[in-house]
Protein backbone atom coordinates (compact mmCIF):
# COMPACT_ATOMS: atom_id res chain seq x y z
CA UNK A 1 0.00 0.00 0.00
CA UNK A 2 1.73 3.40 -1.29
CA UNK A 3 -0.14 5.61 0.62
CA UNK A 4 1.31 7.75 3.02
CA UNK A 5 0.51 7.08 6.86
CA UNK A 6 -0.43 10.44 7.62
CA UNK A 7 -2.89 11.08 4.84
CA UNK A 8 -4.90 7.76 6.25
CA UNK A 9 -4.70 9.79 9.74
CA UNK A 10 -6.50 12.73 8.19
CA UNK A 11 -8.93 10.52 6.38
CA UNK A 12 -9.85 8.34 9.13
CA UNK A 13 -9.69 11.53 11.54
CA UNK A 14 -12.62 13.34 8.84
CA UNK A 15 -14.96 10.50 8.36
CA UNK A 16 -16.55 9.58 11.51
CA UNK A 17 -17.90 6.06 11.66
CA UNK A 18 -21.41 7.02 12.66
CA UNK A 19 -21.82 9.22 10.46
CA UNK A 20 -20.70 6.40 7.91
CA UNK A 21 -22.58 3.92 8.84
CA UNK A 22 -25.76 5.88 9.48
CA UNK A 23 -26.01 6.11 5.46
CA UNK A 24 -26.87 2.11 5.67
CA UNK A 25 -28.09 1.46 9.22
CA UNK A 26 -30.11 3.02 11.52
CA UNK A 27 -28.33 3.43 14.78
CA UNK A 28 -29.62 3.91 18.15
CA UNK A 29 -28.26 5.30 21.21
CA UNK A 30 -27.51 2.67 23.76
CA UNK A 31 -24.93 3.62 26.61
CA UNK A 32 -21.76 3.97 25.13
CA UNK A 33 -22.53 2.73 21.89
CA UNK A 34 -24.88 2.70 18.94
CA UNK A 35 -26.33 -0.03 18.03
CA UNK A 36 -28.62 -0.98 14.71
CA UNK A 37 -29.58 -4.55 12.32
CA UNK A 38 -26.23 -6.09 11.51
CA UNK A 39 -26.04 -5.28 7.41
CA UNK A 40 -23.75 -8.21 6.97
CA UNK A 41 -25.94 -11.30 8.64
CA UNK A 42 -30.00 -11.08 8.34
CA UNK A 43 -31.19 -10.54 11.91
CA UNK A 44 -34.32 -9.07 13.85
CA UNK A 45 -32.76 -7.66 16.95
CA UNK A 46 -30.17 -5.06 16.89
CA UNK A 47 -26.47 -6.69 17.63
CA UNK A 48 -24.51 -4.64 15.35
CA UNK A 49 -22.56 -2.01 17.81
CA UNK A 50 -20.72 1.27 16.58
CA UNK A 51 -18.75 2.80 18.79
CA UNK A 52 -17.72 6.91 18.22
CA UNK A 53 -15.51 7.13 20.99
CA UNK A 54 -13.27 3.94 19.33
CA UNK A 55 -14.45 4.56 15.75
CA UNK A 56 -14.96 1.11 15.72
CA UNK A 57 -17.61 -0.91 14.51
CA UNK A 58 -18.41 -4.45 15.66
CA UNK A 59 -21.09 -7.35 15.44
CA UNK A 60 -21.83 -9.80 18.42
CA UNK A 61 -24.12 -11.94 16.39
CA UNK A 62 -21.45 -12.69 12.95
CA UNK A 63 -18.47 -11.32 14.52
CA UNK A 64 -18.00 -8.84 11.42
CA UNK A 65 -16.12 -5.33 12.86
CA UNK A 66 -13.17 -3.01 12.17
CA UNK A 67 -12.85 0.54 11.58
CA UNK A 68 -14.66 2.96 8.96
CA UNK A 69 -12.49 1.51 5.69
CA UNK A 70 -12.81 -1.91 6.51
CA UNK A 71 -16.95 -0.64 6.81
CA UNK A 72 -16.76 0.72 3.41
CA UNK A 73 -15.21 -2.02 1.90
CA UNK A 74 -17.38 -4.78 3.54
CA UNK A 75 -20.94 -2.99 2.50
CA UNK A 76 -19.92 -1.37 -0.88
CA UNK A 77 -17.62 -4.73 -2.12
CA UNK A 78 -15.12 -2.55 -2.74
CA UNK A 79 -10.87 -3.10 -2.42
CA UNK A 80 -9.11 -1.75 -0.20
CA UNK A 81 -8.15 1.46 -2.34
CA UNK A 82 -11.40 2.13 -3.80
CA UNK A 83 -12.96 2.27 0.13
CA UNK A 84 -10.39 5.17 0.67
CA UNK A 85 -10.91 6.80 -2.42
CA UNK A 86 -14.42 6.53 -2.25
CA UNK A 87 -14.25 7.86 1.56
CA UNK A 88 -11.69 10.50 0.26
CA UNK A 89 -14.59 12.01 -2.17
CA UNK A 90 -17.07 12.32 0.83
CA UNK A 91 -14.51 14.06 2.66
CA UNK A 92 -13.52 16.07 0.18
CA UNK A 93 -9.87 15.14 0.17
CA UNK A 94 -7.18 14.43 -2.58
CA UNK A 95 -5.21 11.22 -2.70
CA UNK A 96 -1.43 12.08 -2.90
CA UNK A 97 -0.07 9.82 -5.97
CA UNK A 98 3.09 8.31 -5.47
CA UNK A 99 4.92 6.77 -8.70
CA UNK A 100 4.04 3.41 -7.72
CA UNK A 101 0.57 3.91 -7.16
CA UNK A 102 0.41 5.95 -10.98
CA UNK A 103 2.27 3.04 -11.74
CA UNK A 104 -0.39 0.58 -10.77
CA UNK A 105 -3.04 2.77 -12.20
CA UNK A 106 -1.45 3.46 -15.90
CA UNK A 107 -0.56 -0.45 -15.88
CA UNK A 108 -4.59 -1.53 -14.90
CA UNK A 109 -6.02 1.21 -17.29
CA UNK A 110 -3.39 -0.55 -20.01
CA UNK A 111 -5.26 -3.56 -19.52
CA UNK A 112 -8.24 -2.56 -19.87
CA UNK A 113 -7.68 -0.89 -23.11
CA UNK A 114 -6.16 -4.11 -24.01
CA UNK A 115 -9.49 -5.92 -23.32
CA UNK A 116 -11.62 -3.20 -24.77
CA UNK A 117 -9.40 -3.72 -28.24
CA UNK A 118 -9.56 -7.06 -28.08
CA UNK A 119 -13.65 -6.81 -27.71
CA UNK A 120 -13.54 -4.96 -30.94
CA UNK A 121 -11.12 -6.64 -32.49
CA UNK A 122 -13.33 -9.86 -31.87
CA UNK A 123 -16.53 -7.57 -33.01
CA UNK A 124 -14.91 -6.83 -36.26
CA UNK A 125 -14.67 -10.22 -36.87
CA UNK A 126 -17.89 -11.14 -36.64
CA UNK A 127 -18.85 -9.23 -39.22
CA UNK A 128 -16.20 -10.20 -41.32
CA UNK A 129 -16.15 -13.17 -43.50
CA UNK A 130 -13.85 -15.00 -40.95
CA UNK A 131 -16.72 -14.87 -38.75
CA UNK A 132 -19.94 -16.17 -40.92
CA UNK A 133 -20.50 -19.21 -38.58
CA UNK A 134 -20.08 -17.48 -35.71
CA UNK A 135 -22.88 -15.32 -36.71
CA UNK A 136 -25.19 -17.98 -37.92
CA UNK A 137 -24.26 -19.45 -34.52
CA UNK A 138 -25.44 -17.03 -32.60
CA UNK A 139 -28.32 -15.79 -34.81
CA UNK A 140 -28.95 -19.60 -35.14
CA UNK A 141 -30.07 -19.20 -31.51
CA UNK A 142 -32.47 -16.82 -31.55
CA UNK A 143 -30.03 -13.70 -30.94
CA UNK A 144 -31.30 -10.55 -32.92
CA UNK A 145 -29.12 -8.42 -34.65
CA UNK A 146 -29.59 -5.34 -31.74
CA UNK A 147 -28.68 -7.75 -29.13
CA UNK A 148 -25.05 -8.58 -30.35
CA UNK A 149 -24.87 -5.54 -30.42
CA UNK A 150 -26.03 -4.10 -26.83
CA UNK A 151 -23.98 -7.15 -25.69
CA UNK A 152 -20.93 -6.70 -27.97
CA UNK A 153 -20.82 -10.39 -28.54
CA UNK A 154 -17.62 -11.31 -30.86
CA UNK A 155 -16.47 -14.04 -32.85
CA UNK A 156 -12.16 -15.38 -32.24
CA UNK A 157 -11.70 -17.07 -35.98
CA UNK A 158 -9.65 -19.97 -36.49
CA UNK A 159 -5.92 -19.60 -36.15
CA UNK A 160 -3.53 -19.20 -33.83
CA UNK A 161 -2.30 -15.60 -33.58
CA UNK A 162 -5.28 -12.91 -35.12
CA UNK A 163 -5.50 -11.29 -32.06
CA UNK A 164 -2.02 -11.32 -31.25
CA UNK A 165 -1.33 -9.23 -34.25
CA UNK A 166 -4.21 -6.91 -34.10
CA UNK A 167 -3.13 -5.78 -31.25
CA UNK A 168 0.41 -5.88 -30.86
CA UNK A 169 0.00 -3.87 -33.99
CA UNK A 170 -1.73 -1.27 -31.64
CA UNK A 171 0.94 -1.27 -29.52
CA UNK A 172 0.32 -3.78 -26.74
CA UNK A 173 3.21 -6.32 -25.33
CA UNK A 174 3.17 -9.24 -25.40
CA UNK A 175 3.66 -9.26 -21.73
CA UNK A 176 0.39 -7.43 -21.51
CA UNK A 177 -1.17 -9.83 -23.83
CA UNK A 178 -0.69 -12.87 -21.28
CA UNK A 179 -1.33 -10.65 -18.64
CA UNK A 180 -4.99 -10.00 -19.76
CA UNK A 181 -5.26 -13.90 -20.16
CA UNK A 182 -5.93 -13.41 -23.97
CA UNK A 183 -2.60 -15.14 -25.33
CA UNK A 184 -0.80 -18.08 -24.09
CA UNK A 185 3.20 -19.32 -24.13
CA UNK A 186 3.77 -22.32 -25.46
CA UNK A 187 7.15 -24.39 -24.06
CA UNK A 188 9.68 -23.05 -26.66
CA UNK A 189 8.27 -19.72 -25.16
CA UNK A 190 6.16 -18.33 -28.41
CA UNK A 191 2.93 -17.11 -28.06
CA UNK A 192 -0.87 -18.45 -29.55
CA UNK A 193 -4.06 -17.31 -29.48
CA UNK A 194 -6.09 -18.20 -26.22
CA UNK A 195 -9.40 -18.08 -27.91
CA UNK A 196 -10.12 -19.73 -31.60
CA UNK A 197 -12.61 -20.29 -33.42
CA UNK A 198 -15.08 -19.24 -30.62
CA UNK A 199 -17.94 -17.27 -30.06
CA UNK A 200 -16.76 -14.56 -27.57
CA UNK A 201 -19.05 -12.81 -24.87
CA UNK A 202 -17.05 -10.04 -22.94
CA UNK A 203 -17.49 -9.65 -19.47
CA UNK A 204 -18.00 -6.47 -18.25
CA UNK A 205 -18.19 -5.16 -14.73
CA UNK A 206 -20.44 -2.65 -12.93
CA UNK A 207 -18.78 0.70 -13.89
CA UNK A 208 -18.92 -0.81 -17.92
CA UNK A 209 -15.48 -1.50 -18.38
CA UNK A 210 -14.05 -5.21 -20.67
CA UNK A 211 -12.57 -6.97 -17.88
CA UNK A 212 -12.44 -10.74 -18.90
CA UNK A 213 -14.05 -13.14 -21.88
CA UNK A 214 -16.04 -16.29 -21.90
CA UNK A 215 -15.89 -17.78 -25.27
CA UNK A 216 -18.49 -20.50 -26.47
CA UNK A 217 -17.74 -23.11 -29.09
CA UNK A 218 -20.00 -23.26 -31.99
CA UNK A 219 -20.46 -26.77 -32.45
CA UNK A 220 -20.23 -29.45 -29.72
CA UNK A 221 -16.36 -30.01 -29.28
CA UNK A 222 -15.09 -29.86 -25.24
CA UNK A 223 -14.79 -27.77 -23.69
CA UNK A 224 -18.26 -25.68 -24.47
CA UNK A 225 -16.83 -22.46 -22.59
CA UNK A 226 -13.78 -20.96 -21.84
CA UNK A 227 -13.42 -18.00 -19.40
CA UNK A 228 -10.72 -16.24 -18.94
CA UNK A 229 -9.19 -17.01 -15.33
CA UNK A 230 -8.48 -14.41 -13.00
CA UNK A 231 -6.26 -11.61 -14.02
CA UNK A 232 -5.15 -8.13 -12.45
CA UNK A 233 -7.88 -6.55 -13.86
CA UNK A 234 -10.52 -9.43 -13.29
CA UNK A 235 -11.67 -11.64 -10.46
CA UNK A 236 -14.52 -13.92 -11.03
CA UNK A 237 -15.78 -13.99 -7.77
CA UNK A 238 -16.51 -10.23 -7.34
CA UNK A 239 -18.21 -9.59 -10.73
CA UNK A 240 -22.12 -11.20 -12.26
CA UNK A 241 -21.82 -11.38 -15.72
CA UNK A 242 -24.27 -8.39 -16.99
CA UNK A 243 -24.28 -6.32 -13.71
CA UNK A 244 -23.40 -2.93 -15.92
CA UNK A 245 -27.35 -3.26 -17.46
CA UNK A 246 -29.18 -5.03 -14.53
CA UNK A 247 -28.45 -2.53 -12.07
CA UNK A 248 -29.98 0.24 -14.22
CA UNK A 249 -32.93 -2.12 -14.62
CA UNK A 250 -36.35 -0.50 -13.39
CA UNK A 251 -37.34 -4.04 -11.82
CA UNK A 252 -37.14 -4.19 -8.24
CA UNK A 253 -35.17 -7.54 -7.90
CA UNK A 254 -32.65 -9.33 -9.92
CA UNK A 255 -32.58 -12.69 -11.87
CA UNK A 256 -29.66 -14.80 -10.92
CA UNK A 257 -30.03 -17.47 -13.82
CA UNK A 258 -26.22 -19.43 -14.74
CA UNK A 259 -24.85 -19.19 -17.99
CA UNK A 260 -24.40 -16.17 -20.38
CA UNK A 261 -26.79 -17.67 -23.13
CA UNK A 262 -29.49 -17.46 -20.26
CA UNK A 263 -28.97 -13.71 -19.19
CA UNK A 264 -28.84 -12.65 -22.78
CA UNK A 265 -31.93 -14.31 -24.03
CA UNK A 266 -33.66 -12.59 -20.68
CA UNK A 267 -32.41 -9.27 -21.30
CA UNK A 268 -33.72 -10.01 -25.05
CA UNK A 269 -37.25 -10.83 -23.92
CA UNK A 270 -37.31 -8.01 -21.18
CA UNK A 271 -35.82 -9.01 -18.32
CA UNK A 272 -33.01 -6.55 -17.85
CA UNK A 273 -32.57 -7.49 -14.46
CA UNK A 274 -30.70 -10.99 -15.12
CA UNK A 275 -27.45 -11.68 -14.09
CA UNK A 276 -24.90 -14.78 -14.08
CA UNK A 277 -22.15 -15.67 -11.73
CA UNK A 278 -19.32 -16.54 -14.08
CA UNK A 279 -19.06 -20.31 -14.78
CA UNK A 280 -18.64 -20.93 -10.73
CA UNK A 281 -21.23 -21.24 -7.82
CA UNK A 282 -22.55 -18.26 -6.57
CA UNK A 283 -20.19 -16.31 -3.96
CA UNK A 284 -20.40 -14.35 -0.96
CA UNK A 285 -18.89 -10.99 -2.72
CA UNK A 286 -21.55 -11.80 -5.60
CA UNK A 287 -23.83 -11.78 -3.14
CA UNK A 288 -23.08 -8.40 -1.22
CA UNK A 289 -22.89 -7.11 -4.82
CA UNK A 290 -26.51 -7.63 -5.36
CA UNK A 291 -27.79 -6.74 -1.77
CA UNK A 292 -25.47 -3.44 -2.25
CA UNK A 293 -27.83 -2.24 -5.26
CA UNK A 294 -30.65 -1.75 -2.85
CA UNK A 295 -32.96 -3.97 -4.73
CA UNK A 296 -33.75 -6.45 -1.80
CA UNK A 297 -34.93 -9.65 -3.96
CA UNK A 298 -33.04 -12.28 -5.76
CA UNK A 299 -35.50 -14.53 -7.90
CA UNK A 300 -33.09 -17.43 -8.22
CA UNK A 301 -33.58 -19.29 -11.81
CA UNK A 302 -31.48 -21.74 -12.68
CA UNK A 303 -31.14 -24.70 -14.59
CA UNK A 304 -34.20 -27.34 -13.60
CA UNK A 305 -31.79 -30.24 -13.56
CA UNK A 306 -30.38 -31.91 -10.26
CA UNK A 307 -27.11 -29.94 -10.35
CA UNK A 308 -29.38 -26.89 -10.90
CA UNK A 309 -31.22 -27.44 -7.96
CA UNK A 310 -28.37 -27.96 -6.10
CA UNK A 311 -26.71 -24.88 -6.33
CA UNK A 312 -30.03 -23.59 -6.34
CA UNK A 313 -30.24 -24.48 -2.47
CA UNK A 314 -26.83 -23.46 -2.16
CA UNK A 315 -27.71 -20.29 -3.65
CA UNK A 316 -30.35 -19.03 -0.99
CA UNK A 317 -27.86 -20.27 1.85
CA UNK A 318 -25.86 -17.41 0.87
CA UNK A 319 -28.09 -14.69 -0.15
CA UNK A 320 -30.66 -15.06 2.25
CA UNK A 321 -27.55 -13.62 5.04
CA UNK A 322 -26.48 -11.40 2.69
CA UNK A 323 -30.03 -9.86 4.08
CA UNK A 324 -32.02 -10.78 0.52
CA UNK A 325 -35.07 -12.47 -0.06
CA UNK A 326 -34.99 -14.69 -2.39
CA UNK A 327 -37.56 -16.86 -4.08
CA UNK A 328 -36.72 -20.01 -6.77
CA UNK A 329 -38.42 -20.25 -10.06
CA UNK A 330 -39.48 -23.79 -11.16
CA UNK A 331 -39.59 -24.67 -15.10
CA UNK A 332 -40.76 -27.60 -17.03
CA UNK A 333 -40.71 -28.42 -20.17
CA UNK A 334 -36.83 -26.65 -20.82
CA UNK A 335 -33.83 -27.13 -19.34
CA UNK A 336 -33.10 -23.17 -18.62
CA UNK A 337 -34.35 -19.76 -18.83
CA UNK A 338 -32.98 -19.49 -22.60
CA UNK A 339 -34.56 -22.66 -23.83
CA UNK A 340 -38.12 -21.80 -22.19
CA UNK A 341 -38.27 -18.83 -23.68
CA UNK A 342 -37.51 -19.38 -27.04
CA UNK A 343 -40.35 -22.32 -26.61
CA UNK A 344 -43.00 -20.38 -24.47
CA UNK A 345 -42.11 -16.56 -24.98
CA UNK A 346 -41.68 -13.74 -22.23
CA UNK A 347 -45.34 -13.69 -21.00
CA UNK A 348 -44.87 -17.29 -19.62
CA UNK A 349 -42.28 -16.24 -18.04
CA UNK A 350 -43.07 -13.52 -16.93
CA UNK A 351 -46.00 -15.96 -15.20
CA UNK A 352 -43.37 -17.90 -13.56
CA UNK A 353 -41.94 -14.90 -11.61
CA UNK A 354 -45.06 -14.61 -10.26
CA UNK A 355 -45.85 -17.76 -9.28
CA UNK A 356 -42.00 -18.74 -8.25
CA UNK A 357 -41.94 -19.70 -4.31
CA UNK A 358 -40.21 -18.49 -1.40
CA UNK A 359 -37.20 -20.38 -0.53
CA UNK A 360 -39.33 -21.69 2.85
CA UNK A 361 -42.23 -23.25 0.18
CA UNK A 362 -39.08 -24.34 -2.13
CA UNK A 363 -37.32 -26.34 0.72
CA UNK A 364 -40.54 -27.72 2.03
CA UNK A 365 -41.38 -28.71 -2.04
CA UNK A 366 -37.51 -29.87 -2.38
CA UNK A 367 -38.53 -32.17 1.05
CA UNK A 368 -41.50 -33.50 -0.55
CA UNK A 369 -40.35 -34.72 -4.05
CA UNK A 370 -38.54 -37.51 -2.43
CA UNK A 371 -41.61 -38.43 -1.04
CA UNK A 372 -44.90 -40.60 -1.98
CA UNK A 373 -48.15 -38.86 0.02
CA UNK A 374 -50.46 -41.43 -0.38
CA UNK A 375 -48.01 -44.30 1.25
CA UNK A 376 -48.35 -43.58 5.30
CA UNK A 377 -44.92 -43.95 5.70
CA UNK A 378 -43.50 -41.51 3.22
CA UNK A 379 -45.92 -38.95 4.68
CA UNK A 380 -44.91 -39.63 7.82
CA UNK A 381 -41.35 -39.11 7.07
CA UNK A 382 -42.64 -36.29 4.90
CA UNK A 383 -43.78 -34.45 7.69
CA UNK A 384 -41.15 -34.96 10.02
CA UNK A 385 -38.34 -33.75 7.91
CA UNK A 386 -40.36 -31.04 6.91
CA UNK A 387 -41.09 -30.35 10.75
CA UNK A 388 -37.53 -30.16 11.47
CA UNK A 389 -36.81 -27.76 8.61
CA UNK A 390 -39.80 -25.30 10.09
CA UNK A 391 -38.16 -25.75 13.34
CA UNK A 392 -34.94 -23.59 11.75
CA UNK A 393 -37.35 -20.76 10.95
CA UNK A 394 -36.71 -17.36 13.20
CA UNK A 395 -39.90 -16.12 12.55
CA UNK A 396 -43.30 -17.52 14.55
CA UNK A 397 -45.67 -16.45 11.77
CA UNK A 398 -43.64 -18.32 8.77
CA UNK A 399 -44.22 -21.27 11.37
CA UNK A 400 -47.55 -21.05 11.96
CA UNK A 401 -48.45 -20.62 8.18
CA UNK A 402 -46.51 -23.38 7.13
CA UNK A 403 -47.71 -25.76 9.02
CA UNK A 404 -51.50 -24.88 8.16
CA UNK A 405 -50.41 -25.54 4.63
CA UNK A 406 -48.78 -28.96 5.27
CA UNK A 407 -51.62 -29.92 7.47
CA UNK A 408 -54.20 -29.39 4.42
CA UNK A 409 -51.71 -31.13 1.94
CA UNK A 410 -51.74 -34.73 4.41
CA UNK A 411 -54.81 -34.07 6.09
CA UNK A 412 -53.03 -34.43 9.71
CA UNK A 413 -54.14 -31.84 12.17
CA UNK A 414 -52.37 -28.97 12.21
CA UNK A 415 -51.86 -29.33 16.03
CA UNK A 416 -49.91 -32.44 15.23
CA UNK A 417 -47.96 -30.84 12.90
CA UNK A 418 -47.19 -27.85 15.24
CA UNK A 419 -46.49 -29.76 17.99
CA UNK A 420 -43.75 -31.88 15.95
CA UNK A 421 -42.32 -28.11 14.94
CA UNK A 422 -42.37 -27.23 18.87
CA UNK A 423 -40.53 -30.75 19.58
CA UNK A 424 -38.14 -29.93 17.21
CA UNK A 425 -37.61 -26.10 18.47
CA UNK A 426 -37.26 -27.62 21.69
CA UNK A 427 -34.78 -30.16 20.58
CA UNK A 428 -32.72 -27.42 18.47
CA UNK A 429 -32.44 -25.09 21.59
CA UNK A 430 -31.31 -27.38 24.24
CA UNK A 431 -28.78 -28.36 21.76
CA UNK A 432 -27.66 -24.84 21.59
CA UNK A 433 -28.29 -23.86 25.09
CA UNK A 434 -26.00 -26.99 25.57
CA UNK A 435 -23.26 -25.94 23.13
CA UNK A 436 -23.23 -22.17 24.64
CA UNK A 437 -22.79 -23.91 28.04
CA UNK A 438 -19.93 -25.77 26.96
CA UNK A 439 -18.49 -22.77 25.55
CA UNK A 440 -18.79 -20.83 28.58
CA UNK A 441 -17.54 -23.73 30.58
CA UNK A 442 -14.31 -23.87 28.77
CA UNK A 443 -12.50 -20.06 28.95
CA UNK A 444 -9.69 -20.98 27.53
CA UNK A 445 -12.00 -21.93 24.14
CA UNK A 446 -14.23 -18.99 24.75
CA UNK A 447 -11.15 -16.94 24.68
CA UNK A 448 -9.99 -17.66 21.54
CA UNK A 449 -10.17 -15.64 18.69
CA UNK A 450 -11.76 -16.76 15.40
CA UNK A 451 -9.20 -16.93 13.22
CA UNK A 452 -7.35 -19.89 13.13
CA UNK A 453 -3.92 -18.57 12.21
CA UNK A 454 -4.72 -16.01 15.06
CA UNK A 455 -5.25 -18.73 17.81
CA UNK A 456 -3.88 -17.55 21.13
CA UNK A 457 -0.94 -20.08 22.42
CA UNK A 458 -0.89 -18.32 26.07
CA UNK A 459 -4.19 -17.64 26.69
CA UNK A 460 -3.48 -16.02 30.24
CA UNK A 461 -0.76 -13.41 28.20
CA UNK A 462 -2.76 -12.60 25.56
CA UNK A 463 -5.73 -11.76 27.88
CA UNK A 464 -3.51 -8.97 29.06
CA UNK A 465 -2.28 -8.08 25.91
CA UNK A 466 -5.39 -7.32 24.61
CA UNK A 467 -6.23 -5.50 27.77
CA UNK A 468 -2.57 -3.62 27.58
CA UNK A 469 -3.56 -2.52 23.72
CA UNK A 470 -7.27 -1.92 24.59
CA UNK A 471 -6.02 0.87 26.48
CA UNK A 472 -3.06 1.89 25.22
CA UNK A 473 -4.97 2.22 22.20
CA UNK A 474 -7.44 4.46 24.07
CA UNK A 475 -5.38 6.26 25.65
CA UNK A 476 -1.68 7.85 24.40
CA UNK A 477 -0.20 8.59 28.09
CA UNK A 478 -0.78 5.08 28.70
CA UNK A 479 0.91 3.64 25.42
CA UNK A 480 4.01 5.95 26.46
CA UNK A 481 4.04 3.98 29.83
CA UNK A 482 3.45 1.11 28.62
CA UNK A 483 6.42 2.00 25.74
CA UNK A 484 8.79 2.25 28.75
CA UNK A 485 8.04 -1.21 30.67
CA UNK A 486 7.70 -3.75 28.08
CA UNK A 487 8.70 -4.74 24.64
CA UNK A 488 6.09 -6.30 21.63
CA UNK A 489 8.93 -9.22 22.23
CA UNK A 490 7.81 -10.33 25.49
CA UNK A 491 4.43 -10.48 24.06
CA UNK A 492 2.76 -13.93 23.57
CA UNK A 493 0.17 -13.33 20.99
CA UNK A 494 2.26 -12.72 16.91
CA UNK A 495 -0.83 -10.57 16.16
CA UNK A 496 -1.03 -8.48 19.30
CA UNK A 497 2.50 -8.17 19.26
CA UNK A 498 2.03 -6.95 15.48
CA UNK A 499 -0.45 -4.47 16.53
CA UNK A 500 1.74 -2.91 19.67
CA UNK A 501 4.64 -2.99 17.70
CA UNK A 502 2.48 -0.71 14.82
CA UNK A 503 1.64 1.84 17.83
CA UNK A 504 4.91 2.24 19.77
CA UNK A 505 6.08 2.49 15.67
CA UNK A 506 3.68 5.22 15.15
CA UNK A 507 3.57 7.17 18.60
CA UNK A 508 7.89 7.09 18.21
CA UNK A 509 7.31 8.71 14.66
CA UNK A 510 5.25 11.40 16.54
CA UNK A 511 2.09 10.45 14.66
CA UNK A 512 -1.04 9.45 15.99
CA UNK A 513 -1.28 5.90 17.48
CA UNK A 514 -5.20 5.27 18.22
CA UNK A 515 -7.17 2.63 16.99
CA UNK A 516 -8.35 4.56 14.01
CA UNK A 517 -4.88 4.49 13.00
CA UNK A 518 -4.48 0.98 13.71
CA UNK A 519 -7.11 -0.33 11.85
CA UNK A 520 -6.45 1.57 8.71
CA UNK A 521 -3.07 -0.13 8.62
CA UNK A 522 -4.18 -3.49 9.09
CA UNK A 523 -5.82 -6.61 6.96
CA UNK A 524 -8.85 -6.65 7.02
CA UNK A 525 -9.14 -9.55 9.22
CA UNK A 526 -6.72 -8.48 11.12
CA UNK A 527 -9.03 -5.43 11.90
CA UNK A 528 -12.22 -7.04 12.79
CA UNK A 529 -10.58 -9.33 15.35
CA UNK A 530 -8.78 -5.87 16.93
CA UNK A 531 -12.56 -4.43 16.79
CA UNK A 532 -14.07 -7.26 18.28
CA UNK A 533 -11.40 -7.37 21.70
CA UNK A 534 -11.69 -3.94 22.07
CA UNK A 535 -15.51 -3.77 21.95
CA UNK A 536 -15.73 -6.83 24.00
CA UNK A 537 -13.12 -4.78 26.53
CA UNK A 538 -14.63 -3.64 29.94
CA UNK A 539 -12.95 -0.70 30.44
CA UNK A 540 -11.56 -1.20 33.96
CA UNK A 541 -12.22 1.14 37.12
CA UNK A 542 -8.53 2.29 37.37
CA UNK A 543 -6.95 2.09 33.96
CA UNK A 544 -3.34 2.54 35.62
CA UNK A 545 -3.38 -0.06 37.87
CA UNK A 546 -4.79 -2.79 35.34
CA UNK A 547 -1.77 -1.53 32.92
CA UNK A 548 0.49 -2.37 35.72
CA UNK A 549 -1.16 -5.80 36.20
CA UNK A 550 -1.31 -6.43 32.71
CA UNK A 551 2.40 -5.73 32.00
CA UNK A 552 3.52 -8.23 35.01
CA UNK A 553 1.48 -11.09 33.72
CA UNK A 554 2.88 -10.42 30.22
CA UNK A 555 6.57 -10.59 31.52
CA UNK A 556 5.85 -13.19 33.91
CA UNK A 557 4.17 -15.38 31.35
CA UNK A 558 7.09 -14.66 28.94
CA UNK A 559 9.56 -15.36 31.48
CA UNK A 560 7.86 -18.71 32.17
CA UNK A 561 8.28 -19.68 28.77
CA UNK A 562 11.67 -18.66 28.45
CA UNK A 563 12.00 -20.64 31.57
CA UNK A 564 10.30 -24.03 30.08
CA UNK A 565 12.76 -23.58 27.00
CA UNK A 566 15.94 -23.96 29.00
CA UNK A 567 15.52 -24.94 32.50
CA UNK A 568 18.88 -23.32 33.70
CA UNK A 569 17.06 -20.17 33.82
CA UNK A 570 14.93 -20.94 37.18
CA UNK A 571 16.26 -18.21 39.05
CA UNK A 572 14.79 -15.82 36.57
CA UNK A 573 11.52 -16.94 37.03
CA UNK A 574 11.97 -16.71 41.04
CA UNK A 575 12.88 -13.39 40.13
CA UNK A 576 9.87 -12.81 37.78
CA UNK A 577 7.80 -13.84 40.72
CA UNK A 578 8.87 -11.65 42.88
CA UNK A 579 8.86 -8.92 40.70
CA UNK A 580 5.27 -9.83 40.62
CA UNK A 581 5.12 -9.80 44.26
CA UNK A 582 6.72 -6.62 44.14
CA UNK A 583 4.20 -4.77 41.49
CA UNK A 584 0.91 -6.08 43.34
CA UNK A 585 2.77 -4.50 46.10
CA UNK A 586 3.28 -1.21 44.50
CA UNK A 587 -0.12 -1.31 42.53
CA UNK A 588 -2.39 -1.75 46.09
CA UNK A 589 -0.95 0.70 47.64
P1 LIG B 1 -25.51 -23.03 -23.83
O1 LIG B 1 -26.95 -22.68 -23.75
O2 LIG B 1 -25.25 -24.44 -24.24
O3 LIG B 1 -24.69 -22.06 -24.60
O4 LIG B 1 -24.94 -22.94 -22.41
P2 LIG B 1 -25.70 -22.46 -21.13
O5 LIG B 1 -25.67 -20.98 -21.11
O6 LIG B 1 -27.02 -23.14 -21.05
O7 LIG B 1 -24.70 -22.97 -20.09
P3 LIG B 1 -24.69 -24.23 -19.18
O8 LIG B 1 -25.95 -24.33 -18.39
O9 LIG B 1 -24.22 -25.43 -19.95
O10 LIG B 1 -23.53 -23.71 -18.23
C1 LIG B 1 -23.72 -22.56 -17.45
C2 LIG B 1 -22.47 -21.74 -17.40
O11 LIG B 1 -21.42 -22.53 -16.92
C3 LIG B 1 -22.00 -21.23 -18.75
O12 LIG B 1 -22.57 -20.00 -19.10
C4 LIG B 1 -20.53 -21.08 -18.52
O13 LIG B 1 -20.24 -19.86 -17.83
C5 LIG B 1 -20.23 -22.24 -17.59
N1 LIG B 1 -19.77 -23.39 -18.38
C6 LIG B 1 -20.51 -24.26 -19.10
N2 LIG B 1 -19.73 -25.18 -19.70
C7 LIG B 1 -18.47 -24.88 -19.36
C8 LIG B 1 -17.20 -25.45 -19.67
O14 LIG B 1 -17.08 -26.42 -20.41
N3 LIG B 1 -16.11 -24.86 -19.11
C9 LIG B 1 -16.19 -23.79 -18.29
N4 LIG B 1 -15.08 -23.27 -17.78
N5 LIG B 1 -17.38 -23.22 -18.00
C10 LIG B 1 -18.50 -23.75 -18.52
MN1 LIG C 1 -28.45 -23.16 -22.37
Amino acid sequence: MALPESFLDELTARCDIYDVVSRYVQLKKKGANYFGLCPFHSEKSPSFSVSREKQIYHCFGCGAGGGVISFVMNIENMTFIEAVRHLAAMAGMEIPEDDRDAGRRSRRARLIALSTDAARHYVAQLYSPAGKAGLNYLLGRGLRPVTLKRFGLGFAPQGWDGLIKAMTAKGYTKSELLECGLAVQNKSGGLYDRFRNRAMFPIIDIKGEVIAFGGRVTDDSEPKYLNSSDTPIFNKSRNLFAMNFAKKSKRNYFILAEGYMDVIALHQAGFDCAVASLGTSLTEEQARLMASRGKGDVVVCYDSDQAGRKAAQRAIDLLKPAGLAVRVLRMSGAKDPDEFIRKNGPEAFENLINRSSTDVEYRLDEIRAGHRLEENDDRVEYLQQAAQYLATLESAVEREVFSHRLAKETGVSQQAILNEVEQALRTRRRREKASRQRQEMNPARQAQPGPRQLRYENIRSARSEEGLLALALSDRELLNQAAARVSPLEFSSPFLAKVYDMALRRSQGGGEAGLPQCLALLEPEEGQLLAQIVQRFQPPAAPQQALEDYISTIQYEHLKKANQEDDKKDTLLELAERKLQQERERGGK
